[in-house]
This record gives C-alpha cells, structure tokens and sequence, in this order.
C-alpha cells in the first residue's frame, strides 16, 4: 500500500571554530586547505531541527526551512542526500508491518522539514547545524550503518563546517590527503562536560545577511592572498597542536591567545584579498578592543573572541563570573538598540540567567 510514512526527528546544534577553516583545495567535494578546531554549542541555543519522512506517495524530493519550501536542486543537497543513499540499509518496522530493502531507498522519495531556533539570516553559522542535522536524520532514517566520523565527511559535502557539529564538545576537522575526499572528516578532541567552566556569549552585532558568502570569499582569498599560503603552511599546523594541548590541559591563558590570533589572521586574510573583504564592522573592532582591554587590565585573559564570516562577536568566558562581568560590560559599553547596530545577546550556557 502507499499509505505508510516512516519519519525521523534529529536536532543539532551549531559549531564555532576557534582555529579557523578558510580556503578550499576542492570546491565540489569540500575539502579544506588546513585543519580547523571548534567548540560546539550548547544545543539548548543555536539549534536545528530536522525530521524527514519517506513514503512511497511522495512523489520527489522536498524541503521546506522554516517553514517555507526551498530548493534541493543545489549541488550540495544533492551530493548529501546521494551520499546517504547509497550508504542505506535495510529497514524492518514490525508495527507498520513494513520492511524497506537498501535498494528501495533509490526510488523511494523525501520530505525534509528543518527548523533553526534562531534567525536563519542573523549570519549565525546556520548552514553548518543545518547539513549535520540533515545527514544525521537520514542515516538514521535509512539505517546507514556509518559512524559519526563516516558522516561527518557527507555533512562536510553540504557546509565545510557542518562536517563539525556531528560531535558535541571540542571537535577537530582532520583536512585528510585523499583525491575522494574520504579522509577529510572531524573528530572529537573533547566531549562536553570536558571544559564545563567556559560561558559563550554571542553579541549580535547585525542580523542582516552577509554580503560576501563564505563560498566566494574562500575562492578569492585562495586565488589572491599570500598571507592565505603562509597560515596554510606556517601558522594553522602549529596553532592545532598548541590548541589542542590547551584544551586538554584546560589552558585559558593560551586557548584565549591562540583564539584571539587567528580569528584576526582570517580576517586579515580577508583583508589581503583581492577586492578586499570586511566581514566585521566598527562595533565588531570596539568589542575586540573592550576585550583587549580588560584582558590586559586582568593581567590574564578572562574572555576570547572569534568572528566568523561576519560582524557578529562571539565571546568565550574562563567561567560565570567572567561571563557576568562581561554582559556587564557589553550592556555598559554595547546597550541593545544604541548608536551601535548591535540588537541582542546569546547566552550559550542558559544557566547563567537564572
Ligand atoms: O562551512 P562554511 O562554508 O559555512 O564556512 C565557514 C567558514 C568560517 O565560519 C568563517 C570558519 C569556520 O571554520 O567555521
């Protein structure tokens, strides 16, 4: 009969690199030109849910983000969902009576609903719990027998950086060698109770759509800057190994340093290349030079931040205290619908306002 549906519900939450990704070696199969580190949120906050269903009524493949029905045409849908696909395996589902071989998943078709519980163009790394979340459902949906890792490098083929919120806590982007792209996938450093102290805070800064997209702005910067080949060779293979020492050993004083430099080396990446890129905006550099500040006045540091491929800060806190005192800060310097475009803060650890 064509009555069945057979659903799954997954949630991920997003990533934010402290060591960057920034270049590609291979556009369509999303291979990076050096390894990355991040953290991943608490899921509580930057989230995506995504349930799929299969049925043999569908007639093609669908989704709708949000709410509102998108396109799967693109090639990087196409490549994640072929991708699961051919890793699909048998499915019994004894209530409904049903049993789906690994061969029907060919013919079968889809229907994927996601939902982000933040605001999709706030340029808030949407992609990356977007295309992990997606895989994860799949494979679950059709009993892909792959590990976290083996998925990763399919999420990877939907958003580099998804490839990285397959795992929670400290996760590593290993770059891999392979033409095919099958050792270019992420591995957890840490898990999430490892470095429990840290608070993240993002400030957004703007909430409109950045200008530049990732794709486009990696493209140039791999075609024009030179300061891009120096990192790639001399920089991002030391910072990995002094990053994940720091993580293991809980180092505040060299994770904040070694955050801090290289999300101002991406961006002065972005800088060096040809047009130019500005990804951050005069309150991103005043948030830069609040945290200076006081972490000088400190004597050691208390908060790192980071700045992806847009304005929007985000800051990691030693512990709550920390925290505290710099939403005390942020408020002071940075209130909410002031001169400065910055409209709202994201508590990464909820507990920090009861
Ligand atoms: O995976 P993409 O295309 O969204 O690129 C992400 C690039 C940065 O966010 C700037 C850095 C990173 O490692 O996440």
């Amino acid at each position: 009969s064509k009555r069945w549906v057979r659903m799954m519900t997954a949630q991920t939450p997003t990533n934010i690199a402290v060591i960057k990704y920034w270049g590609k070696r291979d556009e369509t199969l999303i291979l990076p030109v050096n390894d990355s580190i991040s953290v991943t949120l608490d899921p509580d906050h930057l989230c995506t849910t995504t349930t799929v269903a299969v049925s043999p009524s569908f007639e093609e493949d669908r989704m709708w983000l949000n709410g509102k029905e998108i396109s799967l045409s693109g090639g990087r849908f196409q490549s994640c969902l072929r991708e699961i696909r051919r890793r699909a395996g048998d499915v019994e589902d004894r209530e409904k009576g049903l049993r789906i071989g690994k061969s029907d998943w060919e013919k079968l078709h889809l229907h994927i609903a996601s939902f982000n519980n933040f605001p999709t163009a706030a340029g808030l790394a949407s992609s990356a719990a977007g295309f992990a979340c997606l895989v994860f459902a799949l494979a679950k949906l059709m009993n892909a027998k792959e590990d976290q890792s083996q998925l990763s490098a399919i999420a990877r083929q939907g958003s580099g950086s998804a490839c990285r919120s397959l795992f929670g806590g400290f996760v590593k982007w290993i770059m891999g060698n392979d033409k095919d792209g099958s050792d270019s996938l992420a591995v957890q450093l840490a898990h999430d109770k490892h470095w429990d102290d840290l608070v993240i805070i993002i400030a957004v800064v703007s909430s409109r759509q950045k200008e530049t997209s990732s794709t486009s702005g990696m493209r140039e910067s791999v075609e024009t800057s030179l300061l891009l080949q120096h990192r790639v060779k001399e920089v991002v293979p030391k910072r990995i190994v002094q990053m994940e020492e720091a993580i293991k050993n809980h180092d505040f004083a060299s994770f904040a340093q070694l955050t801090c430099a290289d999300s101002n080396q991406f961006h002065a990446v972005c800088l060096d290349t040809c047009p130019p890129i500005f990804y951050m905006n005069d309150t991103s550099h005043r948030i830069i030079n609040c945290v200076e500040k006081w972490n000088r006045l400190e004597g050691t540091p208390q908060v790192a931040y980071t700045f992806d491929a847009g304005p929007n800060a985000v800051l990691i806190s030693r512990d709550r205290k920390a925290a505290v005192q710099l939403l005390q800060r942020l408020l002071f310097y940075f209130p909410p619908n002031s001169d400065t475009d910055l409209n709202s803060y994201v508590i990464g650890d909820k507990s920090i306002l009861k």
